[in-house]
């Protein structure tokens, strides 16, 4: 059988709209009850682990050159990922001490203090807005692979191809794909640190 294997550009892709989903689905636990709302908001912190791996280059890269050379958009990136990387702490953090389903699962019981609901509830506030920075600094990278991955391959499925266009594919095919045009590299890369 042969074994599936995902690009760099998609595998982000996907890890990044599962934590964009879970982000959002968590911020109302109403919607989903207290015990879904609890778990997905550990495999949730999980996802941004897998997120923080998949960039880990980019951030030891920064973290090296961040006081010398580096381009403004790059450091704006920086210290907007520095401060959701803080506020995502502190919600999985204050969740956990007011936690009634995980502690419990465990023989513990939470905290009863309001301070940690109150941060609880401040720090979702505040992640929302960096979040929704956090992707409108990427939005050119969002809008291309969207286009690549989904209405690209759509919108060529629904034509006809000729035998011609059908060989020059082959053709194409076999040329390596850093010879290739490749929109996405050119995209990532005015971001300069990729
Ligand atoms: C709901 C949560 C989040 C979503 C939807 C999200 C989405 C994205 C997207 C779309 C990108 C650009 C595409 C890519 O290369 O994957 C990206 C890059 C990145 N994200 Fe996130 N992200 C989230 C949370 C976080 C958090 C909490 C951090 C913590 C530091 C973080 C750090 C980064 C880094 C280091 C990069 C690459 C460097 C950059 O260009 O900024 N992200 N993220
Ligand atoms: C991305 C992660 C999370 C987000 C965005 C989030 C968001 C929220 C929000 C908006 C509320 C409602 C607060 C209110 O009604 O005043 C809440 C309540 C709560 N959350 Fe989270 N949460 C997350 C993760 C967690 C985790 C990991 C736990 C525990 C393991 C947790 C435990 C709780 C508890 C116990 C409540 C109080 C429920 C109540 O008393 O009605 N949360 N959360």
């Amino acid at each position: 059988m042969q074994r599936l294997k995902l690009g760099n550009t998609v595998r982000n892709f996907l890890v990044d709209g599962a934590i964009f989903a879970g982000f959002l689905l968590a911020t109302d636990p109403h919607a989903t009850g207290q015990t879904i709302h609890e778990w997905l908001g550990l495999a949730f912190g999980a996802g941004i682990i897998t997120h923080l791996l998949l960039h880990w280059k980019w951030i030891v890269n920064v973290v090296r050159r961040f006081f010398s050379k580096l381009p403004g958009q790059v450091r704006i990136n920086a210290l907007l990922n520095s401060l959701l990387f803080i506020a995502m702490t502190l919600i999985i953090f204050s969740g956990i001490m007011i936690s009634k389903v995980v502690l419990s699962t465990f023989g513990l019981s939470g905290s009863h203090d309001a301070i940690w609901r109150w941060l609880h509830t401040s720090a979702t506030n505040v992640t929302l807005i960096i979040v929704g920075l956090h992707m409108a600094l990427h939005w050119k990278w969002i809008v291309s692979t969207i286009k690549r991955y989904t209405w690209q391959p759509l919108r060529k499925t629904s034509v006809i191809p000729s035998r011609t266009a059908a060989r020059n594919l082959d053709q194409a095919q076999t040329i390596p794909h850093y010879v290739r045009n490749d929109t996405t590299v050119s995209v990532r890369n005015q971001g300069g640190m990729r």
